[in-house]
């Protein structure tokens, strides 16, 4: 099965390697940006680190060290590390009209404690907030989190779907409060549609995506993006030095904000980057190969619904054509054997001896790992990779490899999870 993958691959040689981390780049990414973001999202009531898994048996079957799956399925319960990224930029948004127009400094709790009715004095704040919209484009998670901070902060919240987002996913938005408008095109289309849409008074784009003119929310996005890494260092058993991160792309924008994180954080030592998106939307891929930001044209929807983009994000690719190492493209066919394959790993352990919060297994019976289509494709990638000597061998991938994957998102559309994985036993 995964030997016989369609994968290709594209081996970045615009990758800077022993470069210091570029002064051109602090602006928008930054370790300060990442910190911020961890001082203020720990803070969140719900916050909890996501575990991070060991998956030994599968890297024992593959020839490798060991391989670590970060698992987001718990975030801040919404599904996905999308959790990060989406609200954060919520609440900075908010943060910042409320201190232009009042010259005032206020906090999530404040904001929070509005909404809930506990806290009157807030009531200014709260009116100013009420009447601000915040407007982005999704395929699901990234609705998701903008819609549940305006229903934490107090905004209202619109959120344009394209054509192939699930009746399922529209709902969880509209649970939380969210307008939803379904437009006939794609996700590209509906990112358009969104920032047009959006040029009214009091109503303000929060993408994740970022275009000409468009970077400091994606940003902010991103930052929130990087608490992931964050976590994810201080889980690594202490003994060992990662050699390869795999982190699926749609736009970029994860991929991005880890490659930057690693860059400034550990320079020349930093792990071998790679970035895997679905054979049917690589516009990342194709943007490596043409060496400029290149649009693909979207024939036919991915199984993996977060990942599926033909339009790169501006910020996502300034950082990726010079950090990522290698860009490589997976077909649908990998994405249900490797949800059933974690599904049943009834061997895993959690990596994180220092993170002992109990987590909610309680939807895993065989304590194996709930994870979404759009998850696994970095693994998939990995796992491709392993099982194709020549792949293997260029990626320099062996018994000594130290592998980090994002396990982006858990089962956030349950009925297309039930179908693809069956019963879990
Ligand atoms: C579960 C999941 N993983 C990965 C991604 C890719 O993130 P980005 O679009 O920033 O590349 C997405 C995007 O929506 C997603 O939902």
């Amino acid at each position: 099965m995964f030997g016989d993958a369609q994968v290709k691959h594209h081996l970045n040689r615009r990758r800077l390697h022993v470069a210091p981390y570029p002064q051109s780049l602090r602006n928008n990414f930054s370790l300060a940006a990442t910190e911020h973001a961890v001082r203020e999202l720990s803070t969140w009531s719900g916050y909890q680190p996501t575990r991070l898994v060991s998956l030994h048996p599968i890297a024992a079957e593959f020839g490798v060290g060991a391989i670590y799956y970060k698992d987001e399925a718990s975030r801040f319960g919404l599904g996905s590390f999308k959790a990060l990224g989406g609200a954060y930029a919520v609440l900075r948004l908010l943060q910042q009209q409320i201190f232009a127009q009042r010259g005032e400094h206020v906090s999530a709790r404040d904001l929070e404690n509005w909404t809930s009715g506990e806290l009157a004095e807030c009531a200014e704040f709260g009116e100013l907030t009420a009447n601000i919209t915040v407007v982005t484009a999704t395929d699901g998670n990234h609705g998701r989190s903008v819609a549940w901070g305006a229903a934490r902060f107090g905004c209202r919240c619109r959120i344009y779907i394209h054509a192939a987002v699930s009746e399922r996913r529209a709902a969880a938005m509209q649970a939380l409060g969210a307008e939803v408008v379904r437009i006939a095109g794609n996700y590209d289309e509906s990112v358009r549609v969104a920032a047009r849409d959006a040029k009214r008074p009091g109503w303000y784009v929060v993408s994740d995506t970022s275009y000409p003119g468009y970077t400091e929310v994606p940003s902010t996005v991103m930052a929130g993006y990087s608490v992931l890494m964050h976590e994810a260092m201080q889980q690594l058993p202490r003994d060992i030095q990662l050699t390869h991160v795999f982190v699926q792309g749609g736009v970029g924008g994860l991929a991005a904000s880890v490659a930057a994180y690693l860059w400034e954080k550990l320079g020349a030592e930093r792990p071998r980057l790679a970035v895997a998106e679905p054979a049917f939307a690589d516009c990342l891929f194709q943007s490596a190969v043409h060496e400029r930001a290149t649009k693909v044209c979207l024939t036919e929807e991915t199984i993996m619904a977060g990942l599926s983009c033909g339009e790169v994000s501006k910020l996502a690719w300034e950082v990726l054509h010079m950090a990522a190492d290698d860009f490589i493209t997976i077909p649908d066919a990998l994405v249900a054997p490797c949800m059933r394959m974690l599904a049943h790993g009834k061997f895993f352990s959690n990596a994180d001896a220092h993170n002992t919060e109990p987590h909610d297994d309680s939807a895993n019976p065989g304590n194996g790992v709930e994870a979404g289509e759009s998850a696994v494709a970095g693994l998939a990638a990995c796992l491709a990779a392993c099982a194709n000597p020549s792949l293997k061998v260029a990626l320099d991938l062996n018994r000594h490899s130290q592998v980090l994957v994002l396990g982006t998102e858990g089962a956030t559309d349950r009925e297309i999870y039930q179908k693809l994985v069956g019963e879990v036993t």
